[in-house]
């Protein structure tokens, strides 16, 4: 990007009067020549300078290795397959009318899911703020960066079964994608930058969007009924219903990738050591996968050699990943056995 833009800008703001502040901040900038070199770079790594805490949790989500990951690479056929391309490096989406799809960006695709992509709109970055100083134009968007519709436009199932299953059932005020998976804290937009000491701490959303974090899936699944019995002398029958109370689509989802919710029964002796267990997978595209504030209930069948060594049922309920690694766990209950038949 050329350095014009803040210039102009600058100028602009004085023209608006905020006369002292602009005075002390383009004496500072001029002093240190900010925001031409800076903004010079607009990668991530450019953004960096300034945004250095958001660029580093951008660095540690998913979006940032949308293009890299070595499962995309190699499903993709080393990026050959053009049909999967343009959602895990597309160009600005703003600079474009609502709803149209990904269009791919001919620079820069290592950054994958870049700030660009959801920020830019020509030598602007739209935010949630009206600003007065600042190193480079910004835009305030209400109506479309902090939208549900806005990641729809990549993320097509959560997008549809938000709308459908979702919405359609909850009575309390809905949160958005955001709402969610971008956590707010309070802090300042800029660290280690002259701007950021006349600028007042702000609400700052946690661009690592994270799933697997007591803040997102923290109670999302509530176990609301259990209950055992045997069925047959060498069975253990769990019943146990589900609510899935936290997401704003089905749990699992995805597209794309193994994804995996692990319902598992263990019956146990009394001093705790495994007598029986049952696992039970659910998938993205299950028929019985949970749907936002939907009880599904699950049945499991323990075989149980020696009924009378039966003390104690435990449930546990995980999202693991394609090697078994627990992801997150969301329910682990233990309660006693049903007297043997
Ligand atoms: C409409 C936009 C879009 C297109 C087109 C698209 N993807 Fe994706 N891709 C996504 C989104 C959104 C996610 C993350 C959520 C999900 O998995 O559904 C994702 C995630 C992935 C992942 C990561 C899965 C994991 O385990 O974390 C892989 C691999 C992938 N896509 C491969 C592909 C391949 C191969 C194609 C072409 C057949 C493709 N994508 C086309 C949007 C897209
Ligand atoms: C030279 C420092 C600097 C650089 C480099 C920089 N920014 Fe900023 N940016 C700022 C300052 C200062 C603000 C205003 C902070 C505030 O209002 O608290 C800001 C605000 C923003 C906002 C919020 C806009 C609003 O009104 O809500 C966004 C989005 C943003 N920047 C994106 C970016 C992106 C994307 C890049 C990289 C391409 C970038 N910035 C590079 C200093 C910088
Ligand atoms: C330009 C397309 C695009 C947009 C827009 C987009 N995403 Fe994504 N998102 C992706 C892709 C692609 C991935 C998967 C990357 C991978 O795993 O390789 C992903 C991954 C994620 C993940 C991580 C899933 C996991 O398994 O860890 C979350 C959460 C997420 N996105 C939320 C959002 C939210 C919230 C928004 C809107 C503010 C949004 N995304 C906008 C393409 C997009
Ligand atoms: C997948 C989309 C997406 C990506 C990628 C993304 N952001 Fe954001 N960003 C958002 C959303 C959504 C908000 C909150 C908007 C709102 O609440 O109105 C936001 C807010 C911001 C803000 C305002 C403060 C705050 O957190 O609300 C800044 C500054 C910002 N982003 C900078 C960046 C930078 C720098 C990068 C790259 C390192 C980046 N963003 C990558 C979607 C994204
Ligand atoms: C009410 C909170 C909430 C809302 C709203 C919400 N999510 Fe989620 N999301 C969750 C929870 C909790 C999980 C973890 C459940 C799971 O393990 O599948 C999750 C999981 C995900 C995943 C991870 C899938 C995987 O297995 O890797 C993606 C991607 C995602 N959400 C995207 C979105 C998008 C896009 C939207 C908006 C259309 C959205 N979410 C709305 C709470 C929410």
């Amino acid at each position: 990007m050329s350095p014009a833009p803040s210039h102009r800008g600058f100028h602009h703001r004085r023209a608006n009067g905020v006369a002292l502040l602009v005075a002390v901040a383009t004496s500072w900038l001029s002093g240190c020549n900010l925001g031409q070199r800076e903004m010079e770079d607009t990668t991530p790594h450019g953004c960096a300078e300034c945004h250095v805490d958001i660029t580093h949790q951008w660095q540690q989500s998913a979006h940032s290795i949308a293009w890299l990951s070595p499962e995309f690479t190699e499903l993709t056929d080393q990026h050959r397959e053009e049909s999967c391309l343009p959602c895990h490096a597309p160009r600005p989406l703003l600079e474009q009318a609502p709803g149209s799809e990904p269009q791919l960006r001919d620079s820069h695709r290592q950054f994958g899911v870049d700030c660009n992509v959801c920020h830019q709109i020509g030598c602007g970055y739209a935010g949630p703020y009206r600003n007065l100083i600042q190193a480079h134009p910004t835009i305030q968007d209400t109506t479309r960066l902090p939208c549900s519709d806005f990641c729809g436009s990549c993320h097509r199932m959560e997008h549809e079964q938000y709308v459908e299953q979702y919405l359609s059932t909850t009575s309390e005020p809905a949160n958005s994608c955001s709402g969610c998976h971008m956590p707010a804290y309070r802090s300042r937009l800029t660290q280690d930058h002259l701007l950021s000491y006349i600028h007042p701490k702000r609400i700052v959303r946690d661009h690592s969007f994270p799933v697997w974090d007591d803040r997102v899936s923290g109670g999302a699944i509530e176990l609301s009924a259990r209950d055992a019995s045997w069925p047959e002398p060498q069975t253990v029958q769990v019943r146990v219903t589900l609510v899935n109370r936290g997401a704003g689509h089905s749990i699992p989802v995805g597209e794309f990738g193994h994804r995996e919710l692990n319902i598992r029964a263990e019956v146990r002796r009394a001093d705790g050591s495994v007598l029986g267990e049952r696992e039970h997978v659910v998938l993205a595209d299950s028929h019985d996968c949970l749907r936002p504030h939907a009880p599904v209930e699950y049945v499991l069948d323990v075989p149980v050699a020696d009924a009378a060594a039966a003390s104690k049922v435990r449930v546990t309920v995980e999202r693991v990943d394609p090697d078994g690694d627990v992801l997150y766990r969301f329910v682990d209950n233990v309660w006693s056995a049903p007297a043997p038949p």
